[in-house]
């Protein structure tokens, strides 16, 4: 009867019937991506971060599979803000119940504030992407936390779409804090931890070359890699915030184990990028199915009973 397990969850006002669903990136760029995504199982529809304008994005090749993820220096490859107002409002006609969150990437503070006005009429939540590590001469904004602080205060004010934020890792616990004192000051619907880890740089054996092009061969890493630093993320900021914004958690998210991890972490959701890319839309029926295996084993009726009950050897035990 593991049916009957209950896994959705609740984020900014909206219950979505899974609390696993595609992180921004892989497969949400074209009007198809969202569509097959609406035919999923996937918890909420996630579009690929837009900019005002229509990008072509990096040059190719720019993604690459890896042992254990994936590197991509995709560039913000997509349709622009006006194309996904008319992708989002033809998609919600369609399928009335999915959950869209257009996730928004400005080159620079303005574009953040515009896009979230425009699309914040009508996407369901705005996913505010301060990470991508991919863009020549632009940095990560959520490493300047005046900045952050700045957009999302004045984000909130041009939208009545509730407002997530797409961070990067913080692998330093002064940095966690100072992050977690900033985001505390602002409304948000949740968190989602963490963006890929920027700057890597893979070898082609046979050839001695980086296995992409783009930033001279370095580009952010996926999946197996970083689901240790993910989690990481997930568990400090869940104990700096408690239940005050809720996390999702995204790095390698292969299996309803890697999910029930997340969970235990803290997360109340989790965004599936690498994976998604590799196995397709499919891969959202097949976790929630081996989650409600993992919880039923855990004699757990639901994900949300699980939240945050990450144990700490020698001390809960
Ligand atoms: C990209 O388009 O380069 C990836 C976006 C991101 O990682 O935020």
């Amino acid at each position: 009867m593991t049916h009957a397990i209950d896994i959705s969850c609740a984020i900014g006002g909206k219950k979505l019937p899974s609390l696993i669903m595609n992180a921004s990136g892989p497969l949400c760029t074209m009007e198809d991506h969202l569509r097959a995504l609406c035919q999923s199982s996937s918890g909420a529809v996630v579009t690929k971060s837009m900019t005002i304008e229509p990008r072509d994005g990096n040059p190719h090749p720019k993604y690459a599979d890896l042992e254990y993820g994936s590197v991509n220096s995709n560039g913000l490859e997509n349709l622009g803000v006006g194309r996904y107002m008319e992708v989002i409002s033809k998609l919600k006609k369609e399928f009335p119940d999915c959950v869209f969150i257009a996730s928004v990437a400005g080159l620079k503070e303005e574009d953040y504030y515009n896009m979230a006005a425009e699309i914040g009429t009508v996407a369901d939540l705005i996913e505010v992407n301060l990470s991508c590590p991919n863009i020549p001469g632009k940095p990560q904004i959520a490493y300047d936390m005046e900045a952050s602080d700045r957009i999302l205060k004045t984000i909130n004010t041009k939208t009545q779409a509730p407002i997530g934020v797409k961070l990067p890792a913080y692998c330093d616990p002064v940095f966690l804090k100072e992050a977690a004192d900033m985001l505390m000051k602002h409304e948000l619907a949740y968190l989602s931890l963490i963006n890929s880890i920027g700057h890597t740089v893979h070898v082609d054996p046979l050839t001695d070359e980086t296995v992409i092009h783009p930033n001279n061969g370095r580009g952010g890493l996926g999946g197996a890699y970083i689901k240790p630093i993910a989690l990481g993320q997930v568990h400090a900021f869940y104990q700096l915030l408690g239940n005050r914004i809720p996390i999702l958690g995204v790095g390698g998210v292969y299996t309803g184990r890697d999910v029930y991890d997340y969970v235990l972490a803290g997360a109340t959701g989790v965004q599936v990028g690498t994976a998604y890319m590799q196995e397709g839309p499919a891969i959202f029926t097949r976790i929630a199915q081996e989650l409600r295996n993992v919880l039923a084993e855990k004699g757990a009726r639901s994900a949300q009973e699980k939240l945050g009950m990450l144990k700490i050897r020698g001390v809960n035990t």
